[in-house]
């Protein structure tokens, strides 16, 4: 009985375990995520013994929280596992005591930043004081602030290739997007990426495989499309993970021996008048999907609206969002597929 307990415990995902951080509690300890990492105010949480256990984001900037766990869920829905896991949370008024001095004393006006970075830090400079008399407002009058609570995530990097608009079309998974081009093989296929600004600095090279990355980045661009998301093509908005753990360090190169692409910052979606993600998938001619995501997708559209606007967290503006967004996504790939038949369709 112990025996099968222990391997019960062994056995559960790290994902479930992010259900047990209670950031309001005194064991944990809570730290403001990298100055050049995002331009949210994003709050580090971890253990007594300084382990990163998880990230707390509340609405700033361009994050809406409760896009973020909308996303998620909607991935969920549709059986696709590369989006963050993310729930719901909140720091009571006594946690923001705690962390508005921390948040005081920050400062994103930094000489020292390249001038590339200059704009962004700007923007977080605002959405820090906007945020430092949220928490104000909050401590005297006892709310507590709300956001998503979404559990650290090792061994990941952000992907430009994939994650920028200029990088995109010149991908060599871009023609395995097109309804007109081929198929992709179930072949390696490495995703490198280096970085100079996030921790850890320097390479990973993540092995993954041409049709998995293919199906999944066509998936990650229609739920952007449904979900309206305006912030994919940042450049650090779509990462990539190892998906066992199983990564090698060499002569300083990190690598993931069994990758996906993931899906980390999902704040700037459901947004009135935004239009972006839809565009996108129209602009990059994206032509060919997985089916088994589309057909569920079909299906959420035909439910019982209370209880999916209920399971994905949201406000009923919201929910009429994502349901013009969801009609105008799926009407564009019944489109394609009167022209293009079975070929929008990847082969497995
Ligand atoms: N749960 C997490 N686990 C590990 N790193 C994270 C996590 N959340 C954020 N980060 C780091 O912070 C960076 C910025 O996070 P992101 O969610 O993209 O914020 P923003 O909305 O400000 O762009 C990420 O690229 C990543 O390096
Ligand atoms: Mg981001």
């Amino acid at each position: 009985m112990l025996k099968k307990l222990v391997l019960l415990l062994f056995f559960v995902p790290a994902v479930l375990l992010s259900a047990g951080i209670d950031i309001n509690s005194n064991d944990v300890e809570i730290k403001l995520m990298g100055d050049l990492e995002g331009r949210s105010i994003i709050f580090k949480i971890k253990d007594k013994d300084g382990n990163n256990i998880g990230v707390f984001k509340p609405t700033s900037g361009s994050t809406f929280y409760r896009g973020e766990y909308a996303s998620y869920k909607l991935a969920e829905l549709i059986g696709l596992d590369i989006y963050s896991p993310s729930q719901f949370s909140y720091m009571t008024p006594q946690t923001q005591k705690k962390v508005l001095p921390m948040l005081e004393k920050a400062s994103f006006n930094k000489k020292s930043y390249e001038p590339e970075y200059k704009q962004n830090m700007s923007k977080k400079e605002e959405n820090r004081k906007t945020i430092i008399e949220e928490l104000k407002r909050n401590i005297e009058t006892e709310k507590n602030i709300d956001g998503v609570l979404k559990p650290w995530i090792d061994n990941l990097m952000f992907y430009k290739p994939l994650g920028s608009k200029k990088g995109f079309k010149l991908s060599r998974i871009y023609q395995y997007l097109k309804s007109t081009g081929p198929q992709p093989p179930h072949s390696t296929f490495i995703l490198s990426q280096c970085t100079e600004i996030f921790e850890t600095k320097g390479c990973v090279e993540g092995w993954s495989y041409k049709d998995q990355v293919a199906q999944d980045i066509s998936s990650i661009l229609v739920l952007d499309a449904v979900l309206g998301n305006s912030d994919r093509f940042a450049g650090g908005n779509l990462h990539f993970t190892s998906v066992d753990g199983n990564v090698e360090t060499k002569k300083g190169l990190k690598i993931f021996k069994n990758a996906r692409l993931f899906s980390l910052d999902n704040g700037a979606v459901l947004r009135p008048n935004d239009r972006t993600g839809f565009n996108i998938l129209k602009e990059l001619g994206i032509t060919r999907f997985v089916k088994a995501h589309i057909e569920k997708l079909q299906t959420l559209k035909d439910t019982d609206e209370a209880k999916l606007r209920k399971d994905l967290g949201i406000g009923p503006e919201e929910f009429e969002i994502f349901k013009t967004n969801l009609s105008l996504t799926l009407a564009y790939i019944d489109e394609l597929k009167t022209k293009h038949k079975e070929k929008i369709w990847f082969a497995n």
